[in-house]
């Protein structure tokens, strides 16, 4: 008996694929299908799988073509499952033309005329595109545009700054460069906000209005009441209303979460975060700084992620210093945030005018998570324990830091009417109300 094995996706199964697995077959007496999971296609970068593997096996099941159905785990596998299933023919399509040559020191190698016009790429595409609308500071607003690349079903509709001068350098091959948010949002079914904190409430409100979803930057706004309107007015519209904090989509921090979570490190005492740049050149020439966000709104919201995301909202005491700026009233340089829990504590540094080692640092009873600077984007982190040989390292690719996650969950929670989002509503709360604090309250001790 001739075995033959073929792997794939099977996202949205379209006739590309039965033809493929017909072919496949014809070439022996036996077909084993293997079908990726979620977690392999995530870790090779295909994030826009819609259907799950369950369902994908489903699909590859009702073709009735498959002898016998595996699923693909890691990378090797393919020479692991080979041997073990006594393959002689490994078939695949011909988009992937020599890069199995290598399977040949264990069986013969088919690749199989690809089906012209059709993938589940497109297939993706059309179900639906979702026109974003980029509002605010460039830099941001370049990296969301070359992320969206990545993400099947939308298009950048254009940009607009209330701070016309970004234009003149802005993005050259977006389509519209518009002079109002009115005009931008015309063209736009969502808008991503990365404009100075202070607009974003009467922007993402705009927006909203309009019936038009938005993701923005956190703080979404400078008070909690005005979140609270925000939020009133997403539902009241039928609207999405995200926060854009990267690293809550970053693959390595989000099982960094799961892990703490589960009692990996014992009881989690403390939560210790530390995010600091000092990249503001306008800062050391002494420019306006009316533009530029201070400390506590560039660094807050992503420092207090994990202390609100571990430890929750609920503490009992806190405590607020900043090192203000002699030049720029209200411009913290860097500020430090303790928070008490009834038993736990955590504390945020976070700096534009100050630096300090970019470090997390999980506590527990058992042990302690640390990931090295700059926490929020890295790839790696680690779970130490008492004995050094028990510790444990985790890495996990982190492609596009987290913004291309960011869009297709912002996507998914469009196409499906909710939340979708890995930052809790208690949590987008929580950050905007220590913004409001440290804007509002007069009760930041300065040093
Ligand atoms: N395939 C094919 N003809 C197509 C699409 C896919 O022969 N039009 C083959 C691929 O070469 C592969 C198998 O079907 O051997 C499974 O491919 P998969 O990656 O699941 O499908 P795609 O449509 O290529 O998916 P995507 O657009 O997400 O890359």
């Amino acid at each position: 008996m001739i075995k033959v094995i073929t792997y794939g996706t099977y996202d949205l199964l379209h006739y590309g694929h039965v033809r493929l697995l017909e072919r496949a077959k014809a070439l022996g007496d036996y077909l084993i299908v293997g079908v990726t999971a979620d977690s392999f296609d995530q870790a090779r970068g295909k994030i826009n799988v819609q259907q799950s593997l369950v369902e994908r096996i489903e699909a590859v099941r009702a073709t009735g073509l498959a002898d016998e159905i595996i699923v693909e785990e890691y990378d090797g596998q393919k020479i692991d499952d080979i041997r073990r299933y006594g393959i002689d023919v490994f078939a695949i399509g011909s988009d992937w033309q020599g890069r199995f040559d290598y399977l040949n020191d264990y069986c013969r190698v088919v690749y199989l005329e690809r089906t012209d016009g059709v993938s589940s790429t497109e297939l993706r595409a059309q179900q639906r595109n979702t026109r974003i609308g980029l509002v605010g500071e460039l830099n941001m607003v370049n990296k969301f545009e070359a992320e969206s690349h990545f993400v099947n079903g939308v298009t950048i509709s254009g940009f607009y700054a209330a701070e016309q001068s970004f234009l003149s350098d802005a993005i050259v091959n977006l389509p519209l460069k518009a002079t109002s948010l009115d005009e931008l949002l015309d063209a736009s079914d969502a808008i991503y906000i990365v404009s100075h904190p202070s607009l974003h409430y009467r922007q993402a409100k705009q927006a909203l209005l309009r019936g038009k979803h938005v993701i923005c930057e956190a703080p979404s706004s400078l008070s909690a009441s005005e979140w609270d309107e925000l939020q009133a007015l997403s539902k009241e519209h039928n609207c999405i209303l995200m926060d854009s904090i990267k690293t809550a989509y970053s693959l390595a921090y989000s099982r960094l979460l799961l892990l703490a979570k589960s009692g990996k490190i014992g009881k989690i005492v403390s939560v210790d975060a530390v995010c600091t740049s000092l990249t503001d050149l306008a800062m050391k020439q002494g420019k306006d700084l009316s533009h530029t966000w201070n400390s506590m709104c560039q660094w807050g919201p992503t420092a207090l992620l994990p202390v609100f995301q571990l430890l929750g909202t609920q503490y009992v005491e806190k405590s607020v210093v900043s090192h203000y700026s002699d030049e720029h009233e209200g411009f913290d340089l860097f500020t430090k945030a303790s928070y008490i829990y009834p038993d736990a504590v955590a504390s945020v540094k976070v700096g534009k005018g100050v630096k300090s080692e970019g470090e997390l640092v999980i506590s527990g009873t058992k042990g302690y998570i640390y990931v090295p600077a700059p926490w929020w984007k890295n790839a790696y982190f680690e779970i130490r324990y008492e004995n050094p040989a028990d510790n444990m390292r985790y890495f996990y690719q982190n492609d596009g830091e987290g913004i291309r996650y960011m869009i297709m969950s912002f996507l998914q929670s469009i196409a499906h009417n909710r939340h979708l989002t890995y930052i809790q509503p208690e949590v987008s709360r929580a950050i905007v109300g220590e913004i409001d604090y440290f804007t509002h309250s007069g009760k930041v001790r300065k040093i």
